[in-house]
Order: structure tokens, then sequence, then C-alpha cells
């Protein structure tokens, strides 16, 4: 499957440099560690956990499972027996066992540049102790789930890791969700507590987060699920006015992380309404808190959180991980991709409220005694060379970001990356959708003036950490191919009837057996974990992604294959958007597809049917757009809304998207069209059809 040698022409070389210092310094190495992961993975990842501290050793074998639906239950057990607590790991371990108390952490980066702060491993751990008591006198015990809907900041880390140290399983919604997106993932995760900020800049933009939240937690009550507790940083002011009842208290009784920013703002601050029935200031709380807290000892598969990604029916998954197998699995794949080196400086452009932000800004890297840049801000804001300026003020050495950024920058040319220093940086990453060539070359070209290996990760939120990616020093790259696959990953490409294909082929990418850090269950629901994942084909894990082999074993992505889009790297399924619309009273029904966007991958296109006696204009497509935006989040904003009086669908009435797709992207050959039911609406559509920019 991996071939015994790596291919010598028309492929990218690491430097020699590179070679000297890293963990796998040859394809031969990656190539003898792989098969040894394959064929003796208790072997292989018993010696990556001797690094880590067990509280009692695992006992029978490193991974127990059923990846066949016919044969009962799907499950995953890692280290069966074992005892740990995955905060000491990051933390305690660090700061105690490994002398790293003073080294950095973090070096958080506002939005404003020179808002700045730094935080080492020994302050890391005091801040979390003390909100893992904050959240025990709140009563949080063991197994509850807190929802967490902050923005980049370092108390989101915090908050993370007090969850995960007293054992409760954290959920974290992305700070550009809607209202109505985080009421939904509370109410699913049957959280007990909410943690979240007054608000925060995103470039000029303020994000009034406390009125999200305050309408979320009401969604809740009229659902009858009322929150008891709402815990609020103060991020943006100092003392927040109260709108509301009561104010929170006015002083802070906590001398803490807000206060070492060495730019005070001068922007104005939200209002922020105040509930005192539910409300709490996270700063007065940690005032009163004790600086240590005995970790609570979890077994290997207690849950450590739950993470929201978009479903084909419409209503977000729950993806949950388990302590054990996602340690080792995000610590391992961010020290061998990355390479890590003690002296790096590491920075992952994502947010926390995304996987990539969970397994490698939080877990991966401390889990690694890592130094990170965690930054809040925008890489267009106050200029586009930000992220260059950003490298050079730390001297990251490794980089890490999405094709969606690199093609946004790309657009300005050049001159803002060279204006600055980046001969720093010695290892360039991208996640999160396919990677074109073209902007490959510009990232390996330009950003990396050729020095860095690209690694192009392929993983999902439910994988947990890079599944298929190039080794920095050991695999020589192709644009746009995440390459191989990482230890005890075994791939395979299927065809419609479920049969392995062998050589170079294309169809739909599985997994034959799992690996640590693969997701457990969909919360909640094991029915749908098994039926979205395992159903389709037994015996396989089912990514949802196609992807060609081509004749030197390299892996292409070609892209989703089910009802999912990507937008800028995110997930969204056509059905979410679609109950979004047809929940607006003048709109009968609706159909989403995507179109290739320049910046974002692609675009959402959408068709609406419209109730009758309802006319089309500009101010019903503004609606509509404001009511996607409330129900879903921003990133869910769509592009292009046309007036579909007719949509194409098969005598069945199931609609045919394959043709609006077509329509979306201007394709006049439509393919075989004999299952439409009536022909002309696709000629009227066409006529219609909104002008849009690839
Ligand atoms: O379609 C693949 C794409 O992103 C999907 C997973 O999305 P999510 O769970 O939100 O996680 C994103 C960050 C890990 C995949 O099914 N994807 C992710 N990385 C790549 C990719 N497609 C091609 N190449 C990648 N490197």
């Amino acid at each position: 499957m991996i071939p015994d040698k790596a291919p010598q022409e028309d492929v990218f070389h690491c430097s020699e440099d590179l070679k000297k210092e890293s963990h796998i310094p040859s394809f031969e190495k990656y190539k003898e560690l792989y098969t040894r992961s394959i064929e003796n993975p208790d072997e292989f990842w018993g010696a990556i956990a001797k690094d880590f501290f067990w509280k009692t050793k695992h006992t029978g074998c490193f991974l127990d499972y059923n990846f066949d639906v016919t044969k009962g239950e799907i499950f995953v057990k890692c280290m069966e027996g074992a005892t740990t607590n995955i905060c000491y790991n990051l933390l305690d371990r660090n700061v105690h066992e490994r002398k790293l108390g003073d080294k950095i952490a973090f070096f958080w980066e506002g939005n404003e540049p020179g808002d700045d702060l730094t935080v080492t491993y020994r302050e890391l751990l005091q801040k979390v102790c003390r909100f893992a008591n904050v959240l025990k006198s709140q009563g949080v015990k063991k197994g509850d789930r807190v929802s967490i809907y902050m923005p980049m900041v370092v108390e989101l880390v915090v908050a993370m890791l007090a969850c995960a140290r007293i054992g409760a399983v954290h959920s974290i919604v992305f700070a550009g969700f809607s209202a109505e997106s985080l009421c939904e993932r509370i109410i699913d995760s049957q959280c007990s507590l909410l943690i979240t900020a007054d608000g925060f800049y995103r470039g000029d933009k303020l994000i009034n987060l406390k009125l999200l939240a305050d309408e979320a937690l009401q969604k809740c009550r009229d659902k009858g699920f009322p929150l008891k507790t709402c815990i609020m940083l103060k991020h943006l002011s100092k003392e927040p006015e109260a709108a509301g009842r009561q104010s929170p208290p006015a002083k802070r009784a906590c001398p803490d992380l807000e206060e070492k920013r060495k730019v005070k703002k001068t922007r104005p601050v939200p209002k922020v309404p105040w509930n005192p029935d539910v409300d709490l200031c996270w700063h007065s709380l940690m005032g009163g808190a004790a600086d240590e807290c005995e970790p609570e000892w979890c077994e290997s598969e207690d849950p450590l959180f739950i993470l929201y990604t978009s479903g084909s029916t419409g209503k977000p998954k729950g993806v949950l991980h388990t302590v054990s197998g996602y340690l080792l699995y995000a610590a391992t794949t961010f020290k061998l991709v990355f390479d890590h080196q003690p002296d790096d400086v590491y920075w992952c452009t994502a947010d926390i409220g995304w996987i990539t932000g969970h397994s490698y800004i939080t877990y991966g890297p401390l889990a690694n005694g890592a130094t990170s840049v965690l930054f809040e801000g925008l890489p267009t804001y106050p200029d586009v060379g930000r992220m260059w300026q950003i490298v050079d003020k730390y001297q990251v050495t490794k980089f890490y970001t999405a094709p969606t950024a690199i093609r946004l920058l790309m657009k300005y040319g050049s001159d803002p990356v060279q204006k600055h220093n980046r001969k720093s940086l010695k290892v360039l990453g991208t996640v999160g959708e396919p990677i074109n060539p073209e902007a490959w070359q510009w990232y390996h070209g330009v950003v990396g003036e050729k020095r860095c290996p690209i690694v192009d990760t392929f993983w999902q939120t439910e994988t947990g950490g890079h599944v298929l990616t190039p080794l920095p020093a050991a695999t020589p790259t192709k644009p746009g191919s995440a390459t191989f696959p990482f230890f005890g990953v075994v791939p395979a490409i299927l065809n419609e009837s479920g049969e392995e294909l062998e050589g170079p082929s294309e169809g739909y990418l599985v997994f034959k057996q799992p690996w640590p850090g693969v997701m457990r269950s969909v919360y909640g629901n094991h029915e749908r974990f098994e039926a979205t994942y395992f159903k389709k084909f037994p015996g396989y894990y089912v990514t949802g992604d196609g992807c060609r082999r081509d004749k030197d074993g390299y892996y292409w992505i070609t892209g989703r294959i089910d009802d999912m889009l990507n937008v800028s790297g995110h997930l969204l399924s056509t059905a979410e958007v679609e109950s979004a619309l047809v929940e607006h009273k003048s709109v009968a029904e609706a159909a989403v597809v995507s179109c290739p966007h320049m910046v974002k991958g692609e675009s959402l296109y959408c068709f609406v049917t419209l109730n009758d006696g309802v006319a089309f204009s500009q101010a019903l497509e503004a609606e509509l757009r404001k009511q996607v935006r409330e129900k879903i989040g921003a990133i869910a904003t769509p592009d292009y809304i046309q007036n579909a009086p007719g949509l194409p669908k098969t005598r069945s009435g199931k609609i045919m998207r394959r043709v609006l797709r077509k329509i979306a992207c201007d394709e006049k050959d439509m393919g075989d069209i004999s299952t439409l039911a009536d022909s002309s609406v696709v000629d009227e559509l066409f006529r219609n059809r909104c002008a849009t920019t690839v």
C-alpha cells in the first residue's frame, strides 16, 4: 500500500538541516514505524504511553474494538483498566516532573497589535486549579457537561482544562455560532453550566457575546431547560456596566491574566446585561478559590469532551472523545507531524471552538510542553501582513493554518508577506479542506521561501487528530496530496459496491481499524454514530470524503461525497441551512448546494420556493440571509439566493441536487436527467440564475 521507497521525481524533498533534528528523519524510518504500528499496536502505543502519567496501569490489550455492525455494537476501548487525568499530564507533569514551570505555555496576542500577555506552565496550572475549584463550588461533578462559549483568550484554555481536571465534560461552542445554535447544543448535551465572556472584537466589529449567551439561555428556558449558572469573564470591560437589575462586582477580587495585558482598550465596551439569579463573575469567583485542586482520576474511556459537528440530517452531532486514547493521539500527532522540538514556537491559527483548536492548540501542544501563540484576531486586521508580523514578533518556527486563509492572503500578493521576516519558520501546515496546488505553491514559495516542508493534514472532528499526513522530514510531498497514513491508521478506497480498490484508484475513503483518537460515539445517540459512520460499508469507518490514490500510493482527498458543504474549512450540512430558510414565513421549500469560491473553497447557493402570493425582493433576500445567520451563525450566510418557483424533482418528489449544482455552477451539460419530472423548471432556473463570481 505504501511504496517501499518514496518517489524521487515530481515531489518536494525537505532540507537536510531539518532531518538532523527530526524525530522521523527518513521515509524508511516512517515506513518501519508504520509497519510496527499496524502489526504490533500494543507495543507501539505502549512505548508512547510510558511518557505519560497513569495512576493505575492498563490491563489487557491496548485497543479493543468492533468496527463491524453486522457483528454487534460498534465500540473502541483504549487502555482499559488505566486511570489518569489529562490535565495532570498537560500541566502538573510538565511543571513538577519535567521542570517546565517557567516555560511559556502561551504567548497570547490580542485583536489589537500590542495587546498581549504571556502565561507560563506554572501560571496556567494555578489558574486551572483555581477554576476547577470554582466549578466544584458551583456543584459541577465528574461526568457533568459544561458549555463554553468564549473568545480566543487564555481563560478559554483554563476553562476547558478545569473541566478535564475534575472529570467534567466540556462542550465548546464556537463563539461565531448564533444564540439558537448555542441553545440547541446546551440542551442536546444537557449541560449544567455555561461559561462565557462579556464580548470581544473581531477586527473592528464588536461581538456582544453575553447578549447572545443570554438569548440562548432564554431560549433554553422557553424549551423547558433552565440553566442555573452562567459564569462570565470580563474580557473587554474592566468594570462592566449593568444594564440589568444588579451589577456584577465592579472591582476584581483576583489579580488575574487580564491585568497582565500591556495595552488597555480604548474602544467602547458593551453594556452587559446581568441576571443575579443566574450570572456569576469569573473574577470574583477566582479571587476566592484555592490554588490547589487534586485531579479527579478518570478511567481511560471516561468522556473528555463533546464537540458538535454538522450532520446530514441538519441536526448537529455531538462527537464524543474519551480521555486516554485522545491524549495519546493528540500528543503523538502533534509531536511527529510538526516535528516538535523543545525550543519551538508553534502557532495554530484555528479557533479553539473547532477540533483543530482542541487538538492542536490545547491538548497536543500542552501534552508536549510546547510554547504556542494563541491569537484572538484576524489575518487581515489591522492589515493583511498581520500573520507575518506575528510570526516575526514571536519567532514562530512551526505554523499551522487553513487553505482559505492562504487563498485570502494570496489575493494581496507577496509584498505584505515579504515586508516581514520569516526566517524563523521551519514547518508549515494546512488543514480543513483540500488545498489547491496554486495555493500550496504560494505557501511553499512565498511564505516558506522554499525552505519549509508543507504538511497537508487530512482529518476530521471525528478522527481526533491527523490521519493522513506527511511527516516533515520523512515524506516527500506533492502539492495537494495529504500523502500517507499516520501511525496506526489503515486507509482503504472502496467502490460503490463496497469492494476495496487496489493500486491507483478513486472512490470512498474509509478506515479499516481504529486508532486511539477516533471518536467513541455521538453523545446520547449511539445508533446515529453507527448509522452515520459504519452502516454504509460494514467493517469500515466511512469518512464521507472522496479520495484518489495515485501510482505512487499518495492519497488525494477530492472533497465531500455526502450532503455536506465545506465553507472556509468548516463543514455545514445542506439540510441545516435549508431548515433555517424554510422556517421563514415566506418560504415554502429550499434547496442548498455549493459552487466553487476562490477564497472560501465553496460558497452557498440557495434555491427558495416562496409561498403563494409572496414576491421575491431584495428585502426578502436580506431577511433570509439574516435568518440563516441568526439560526446557525455568520459562517452559514448564503452567498446567493435564487427565487425558484419550481425545483427539479424526480417523479417520486425527491429534489435533484445534482441538477441544482449544475445550475449554480453554470454548467450546461446536465448528464442524465431522464428521471426529472418536469424539465421546464431547469430552463427557467438557468434563465434566472444568480451571477456568481468563482
Ligand atoms: O472533507 C474533509 C475536510 O474537512 C472535513 C472535516 O471537517 P471537520 O470535522 O470540521 O474538521 C476540520 C479540521 C480537521 C473532512 O471530512 N478536510 C479536512 N482536512 C483536509 C480536508 N480535506 C482535504 N484535505 C485536508 N487536509
